[in-house]
């Protein structure tokens, strides 16, 4: 999009959410003009850091600037609800991290707000905008993979020694990087036509250290569910994990289909594996080098999908930020402010991701009955 506008945005939250600055700052439709974190001292070093003049320990203050159209909440998780909704009530644009929320009823509450308001709302999931995502959703959309039959997708990631709202989450209140690539696949973000979860069958597994459980009253160390979607015979199945459960990080995403399918990497490092149907056995598999998809940006902020980012972040391990997926979210979501493309995922698709974890904790706690996905 050719357009001078620039979208004044504001960061909330500047841990995770300070690698969106940078991003902002370069972006020729983006004007970084405030941050917001609680801690003054942290606040300074940040706003000093990165030349950022406008500075607030409050976000209801943060709200009442005028002169701020659009705000990014990188805030804790049960901030997340709470904050959308005074922000769309504010008259602000919200890109919010994943999750949406973590009850039914602050989900409706926002899908039903923004519609009303008429602000944009995304969820701002890295999983559908990394190069393997990227990669597999193109291969798809080319035809390459024929016909889709299933899909898996698998978050695992130990928790211990993370903040206070982490220790004993039940596993599929975070589950959009999972979930979220199994329903990207079969939507069209560039008419934001979007495939939909309706029902979840899930199971938890296994016991977490006692000393987790009873904050949020969830005992699993594995919560594992399958998916129905709204007007399509493929089932999904996720599987996530937080606590007392060995394995390295992992966010995968496989697609089996009728000619050719994806398999995301298994071990940090190693490369995605493309099976292809109808070559003698030994052929069948194939690693594959997935390629950039940096040149669907503007040139400034291209060099922002690769690994730039502080060593002492859990990102960089990942590799140029969540698959050099930032750049391209702050992109969709500057995008969709300026009316140019719909935001991917919107509210109501944002909430059906978020909602598919929500509904299969509660299938877990119920020994595995079929739940169904409220739709908003
Ligand atoms: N791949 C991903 O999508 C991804 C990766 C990392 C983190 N996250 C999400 O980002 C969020 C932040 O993660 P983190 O690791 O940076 O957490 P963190 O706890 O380290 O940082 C939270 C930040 O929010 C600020 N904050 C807390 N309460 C606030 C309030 N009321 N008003 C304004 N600022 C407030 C804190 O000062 C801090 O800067 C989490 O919700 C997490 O789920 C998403």
């Amino acid at each position: 999009m050719v357009t001078e506008k620039k979208v004044r945005v504001a960061i909330v939250g500047l841990g995770f959410g300070a690698e969106f600055i940078p991003i902002y700052q370069a972006h020729p439709n983006a004007e970084l003009v405030a941050i917001c974190r609680r801690d003054k001292a942290e606040l300074n070093v940040c706003g000093d850091k990165f030349g950022i003049e406008k500075r607030f320990t409050d976000f209801d203050e943060l709200l009442k600037d005028p002169d701020i159209d659009a705000v990014h909440i990188n805030s804790p998780i049960p901030d997340h609800g709470p904050q959308t909704l005074k922000a769309l009530k504010a008259g602000k644009h919200v890109a919010c991290t994943v999750p949406m929320a973590t009850s039914k009823e602050q989900i409706q509450e926002i899908v039903a707000l923004q519609r009303a308001v008429g602000k944009v709302y995304m969820m701002m999931e890295t999983v559908v905008y990394s190069r393997e995502y990227l990669f597999a959703k193109d291969l798809y959309d080319r035809g390459v993979l024929g016909r889709i039959q299933f899909l898996r997708g698998s978050h695992q990631q130990d928790m211990d020694g993370w903040p206070n709202y982490w220790p004993g989450l039940p596993p599929m209140w975070y589950a959009t990087h999972c979930v979220s690539p199994c329903l990207a696949v079969l939507s069209d973000p560039a008419t934001g036509n979007a495939a939909l979860a309706e029902s979840v069958v899930c199971h938890g597994s296994g016991r977490i250290r006692e000393d987790l459980i009873p904050k949020y009253n969830s005992p699993y160390a594995i919560e594992t569910a399958t998916f129905k979607i709204v007007g399509s015979d493929v089932v999904a199945e996720v599987t996530r994990s937080l606590f007392d459960t060995a394995r390295q990080y992992r966010e995968s995403f496989d697609v089996t289909a009728s000619n050719v399918s994806f398999e995301w990497q298994q071990v940090e490092g190693e490369d995605p594996v493309l099976h292809m149907r109808g070559l003698p056995e030994s052929q069948i598999p194939r690693r594959v080098k997935v390629p950039d998809f940096a040149g669907r940006l503007p040139e400034p902020i291209r060099k922002f999908t690769g690994a730039i980012h502080d060593a002492t972040h859990l990102s960089f391990l990942q590799g140029g930020g969540h698959g050099g997926s930032h750049p391209h979210l702050a992109h969709n979501f500057l995008m969709a402010v300026l009316g140019a493309q719909p935001a991917f995922p919107d509210a109501p698709t944002s909430a059906n991701w978020t909602l598919v974890g929500i509904c299969a904790h509660e299938s877990a706690t119920k020994g595995g009955d079929r739940v169904a996905i409220p739709a908003y």
